[in-house]
């Protein structure tokens, strides 16, 4: 089975390709000949995952899956959320984002928080939704070096270190996008 994933992220393929049977073979954007940025203008997680794959199907008529992921802090009602790319503006800039963050947290006492990932699966004519969700909160400073985007400043329930302090198998095994990912591998491994 083909099945396109919906990124130009070349290490998240490699990533994903990894926990799939052989069986099931990733195609990326660009192999599909899809070299433009298919903008992420919905409202929700699900909603940028949909649209994602949406497009995939419709331009290029490729079985595709796609995915979104947020912040989601609990004392700022959810925010950044969708907006996390691009919480300090455009260009993203994950520095800015954190120090904006910190900085909006400075004087709340809960700093819980949740990752989601939502995943979109358009697959033989239906339409999917996988979600995965990692619980933790927001530290008053950035901790380690590993990692990317708000890895510094999130601590995992459970947990003495930070995202940023884990190896990408440590993370991989708990993260938001770890989880959605394995809902996802385990239904397509389920189609065969
Ligand atoms: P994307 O949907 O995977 O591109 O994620 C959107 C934004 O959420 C990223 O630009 C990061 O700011 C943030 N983000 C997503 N996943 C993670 C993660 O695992 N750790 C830290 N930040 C993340």
């Amino acid at each position: 089975m083909k099945i396109v994933f919906a990124t130009h992220n070349h290490n998240k393929l490699v990533e994903v390709q990894q926990l799939l049977p052989e069986s099931i073979e990733l195609l990326s954007l660009g192999e599909i000949g899809c070299q433009e940025e298919i903008a992420e203008t919905a409202a929700t997680l699900a909603g940028n995952a949909q649209l994602k794959a949406n497009y995939v199907m419709q331009q290029y008529g490729y079985d595709c899956f796609a995915d979104d992921t947020g912040l989601e802090v609990t004392a700022l009602n959810g925010e950044p959320g969708v907006y996390s790319a691009r919480y300090a503006g455009e260009p993203t800039d994950a520095e800015a984002n954190m120090q904006k963050l910190l900085s909006k947290l400075k004087d709340k006492k809960d700093r819980s928080a949740q990752f989601k990932t939502v995943i979109a699966l358009n697959l033989k004519g239906k339409q999917y939704l996988f979600e995965g969700v990692c619980q933790g909160e927001i530290l008053h400073e950035k901790q380690g070096t590993e990692g990317f985007g708000y890895d510094p400043i999130f601590k995992p329930h459970g947990y003495d270190v930070s995202f940023a302090e884990m190896t990408l198998a440590e993370k991989g095994a708990i993260s938001h996008r770890g989880r959605a990912v394995g809902a996802l591998v385990a239904f397509l491994t389920n189609q065969l």
